[in-house]
């Protein structure tokens, strides 16, 4: 069936025998998922010229699109296979859709985690119901486990982007974006089933949508595959995307990228924070770096907007609140909303207080001051001070520069 798939969607036969099959699952799937959001942004619209659109796949069960694909995969295979449970090896949304899924069809499932995987997702994938056993450092030796299983039980192995009917699950949020009549279709892409089945459900209607992918930077295997024209691995280093952090995609979906995805662009993790940041302090969306990389595309000018309706994927909000807590910070200090200060002021009473007050006539919010008259680098006389404070914009900054230098006070600020 793979085999046959992949060749025909090569081919206009091909492609409708996939969408056929991306319909079917939205009849099986949809009493069990939302059909999420499709938010107009004003505010990306006017950054990039464009009319901008999120689909707000954060707001999906178990926080990601993962459960279309699960729910259609358990759904299409026979009452009696499903008797034999499931396995997924996974580390992350593909694991929570799996164990949901998996629980409201009355399937066992058991999950195979690395033993590096996050302590947020081992606990929200055994709350839905799986069996998470941890083995090994990494996915591809947790993968060994899960055919030891698999062999001895005979159950299901859940893949989680090398099957046309993971594949069909995923493309039924393309068939939500139909009536949206994008022009541009931004879609982050880790093994690349996400992106094949929303490229199949609209192309398959409207060859004249442009369907583009992102992948982070520090993972670039499909943005490499295409490139070449044939299949590539490519090992991923750290990047806050960890949902996109995929060393080998499939033949299958490659194929269907090949042919369907008109481009695939490549962001680092500095743009993904300041998208995640954006959208949650401008659109209050809670995206993880995977999700929110499409956005960064867009804002980075990467994926060119002007002047065309686009939708931007968010396809999950999963993300551990210290990692997010990191990057807000981060991205506050990068854009001078938050800044510290190095001053030397000479070693006399009432400095500190007027550094203060000046700090407080730029509306500065002070977090943390530090006052240093020991280290070798203070001169005699003086003392240095060090103001970590938070400003409405970095314009505030720069009045208070000015004012430190007018008083002929010496500062710099700390990146
Ligand atoms: C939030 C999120 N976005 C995107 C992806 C990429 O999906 P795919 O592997 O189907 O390309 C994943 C994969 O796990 C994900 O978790």
């Amino acid at each position: 069936m793979r085999a046959g798939l992949t060749e025909a969607v090569e081919s206009s036969a091909g492609l409708e025998e996939l969408y056929q099959k991306i319909v079917k699952a939205k009849e099986r799937v949809t009493p069990y998922i939302h059909e999420t959001p499709i938010d107009y942004s004003k505010t990306f619209s006017d950054s990039t010229e464009s009319q901008l659109y999120l689909k707000l796949e954060n707001l999906q069960k178990t926080g990601s699109f993962k459960v279309r694909g699960a729910f259609n995969k358990l759904l299409s295979i026979s009452e009696s296979l499903r008797s034999r449970g499931v396995i997924a090896v996974s580390a992350g949304n593909h694991a929570q859709g799996v164990a949901f899924a998996a629980r409201a069809l009355g399937v066992h499932s058991t999950i195979i985690m690395p033993e590096t995987a996050p302590v947020s997702k081992y606990l929200a994938t055994k709350g839905y119901g799986a069996e998470v056993l941890l083995y090994g450092k990494y996915i591809h030796e947790s993968m060994k486990k899960a055919q030891e299983i698999l062999n001895k039980t005979g159950a299901i192995l859940v893949h989680p982007y090398d099957d046309p009917d993971i594949v069909a699950g995923q493309g039924t949020l393309g068939l939500e974006l139909v009536e949206t009549r994008p022009d541009v279709v931004v879609v982050p892409i880790g093994g690349g089933g996400l992106i094949s089945g929303i490229a199949a459900a609209l192309k398959a209607r409207n060859s004249g949508v442009k369907i583009i992918g992102v992948q982070s930077s520090a993972s670039p295997s499909m943005k490499v595959s295409k490139d070449l024209g044939t299949l590539m691995e490519v090992e991923p280093s750290f990047s806050i995307a960890d949902g996109i952090l995929v060393k080998s995609p499939s033949q299958f979906t490659f194929s269907i990228i090949r042919d369907l995805v008109d481009d695939v662009v490549l962001v680092d993790d500095e743009e993904i924070a300041e998208a995640m940041f954006l959208l949650l302090e401008r659109n209050k969306t809670l995206a993880e770096g995977a999700g929110a990389a499409p956005l960064a595309a867009l804002l980075t000018g990467k994926v060119k907007a002007k002047g065309r309706r686009v939708v931007a994927v968010i396809s999950g909000g999963n993300v551990d609140l210290t990692l997010l807590g990191n990057v807000v910070e981060k991205v506050l200090h990068r854009i001078r909303r938050v800044v510290r200060v190095k001053m030397h002021v000479p070693d006399k009473p009432g400095y500190l207080n007027r550094i203060l007050s000046y700090v407080a006539e730029v509306r500065g919010n002070v977090i943390d001051v530090v006052h240093d008259r020991i280290s070798a680098e203070v001169r005699p006389g003086f003392t240095l001070i060090y103001v970590t404070f938070e400003v409405p914009t970095s314009e505030y900054v720069r009045q208070l520069l000015s004012k430190l230098m007018a008083e002929g006070i010496e500062s710099r600020i700390l990146d």
